[in-house]
């Protein structure tokens, strides 16, 4: 099993769209501006960027800096503390994992502004998805010994959704694994829109689709596990 480091060098893959999403009325009149992406992994290096970019949504999703899954317990915010507190907690503990190469993750830049993040990580790193209610009644007996990796949340910048970027830091996760060795790679994206972006942080089946990914059981009524093998 990789034991999920990573070179602090890091790697700068160049995406582009052309608005995808924006479609407009004049679109058959003039092309929406092509928007080029570059993808970085996340390390003490990009931490500034890391940092101004989930500091900007006040740590997204209420604070977590996206810690929640780095824990074996579901908290989001350390019970005992005030609310600010608490989230600053959370935020120099993310600094402490990347410090250590304990959190992977890609960020997606526009210009020198990162705006979209995919964490992912080897199962160890994540351990949170192994208390799952639906997760932990499943038989993953078949998967001893082979690398498994997790893909646990998507965000992007409130000023880039809907142009695609949540699929390109998802490509970008994935050539990341492979190049640290391949494996399973799990997505737990949710079957249902219903709640909105808020809700979509596992993605969407259909991200997962493009990607290659294949339903492997349910989890309860609104999420899927699905995988993909990166050999
Ligand atoms: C969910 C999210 C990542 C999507 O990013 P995005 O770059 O705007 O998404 P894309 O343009 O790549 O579209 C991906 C899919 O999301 C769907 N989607 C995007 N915004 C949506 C919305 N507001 N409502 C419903 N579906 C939405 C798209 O329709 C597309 O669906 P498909 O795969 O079935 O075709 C983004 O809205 C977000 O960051 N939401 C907040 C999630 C969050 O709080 N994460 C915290 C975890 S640390």
């Amino acid at each position: 099993m990789s034991d999920g480091r990573f070179s602090e060098n890091t790697k700068n893959h160049r995406f582009s769209d052309h608005g995808a999403g924006a479609t407009t009325k004049k679109k058959a009149e003039s092309k929406p501006a092509r928007i080029n992406y570059e993808v970085k992994e996340l390390s003490s290096t990009t931490w500034p960027d890391f940092e101004k970019f989930f500091a900007k949504h006040n740590g997204v999703q209420g604070g977590c800096w996206c810690t929640f899954y780095h824990h074996t317990e579901g908290r989001l915010l350390k019970e005992g503390l005030e609310r600010k507190d608490a989230v600053a907690l959370n935020r120099k503990e993310k600094r402490t994992l990347v410090n250590k190469r304990r959190s992977h993750g890609i960020l997606v830049y526009a210009g020198n502004q990162a705006v979209g993040w995919c964490q992912y990580g080897p199962k160890e790193e994540l351990p949170r998805i192994d208390s799952g209610r639906n997760y932990s009644k499943l038989d993953v007996s078949d998967d001893q010994g082979r690398n498994l990796w997790r893909l646990t949340c998507f965000f992007v910048d409130r000023d880039f959704r809907k142009k695609g970027v949540a699929g390109v830091a998802l490509k970008a996760a994935l050539d990341s694994i492979q190049e640290q060795g391949g494996g399973i790679v799990e997505a737990y994206p949710s079957t249902s829109k219903e709640g909105g972006s808020w809700a979509l942080w596992f993605g969407t089946v259909a991200m997962f689709e493009r990607e290659g990914f294949k339903a492997h059981a349910k989890l309860g009524e609104k999420h899927l596990l699905m995988r993909k093998t990166l050999a």
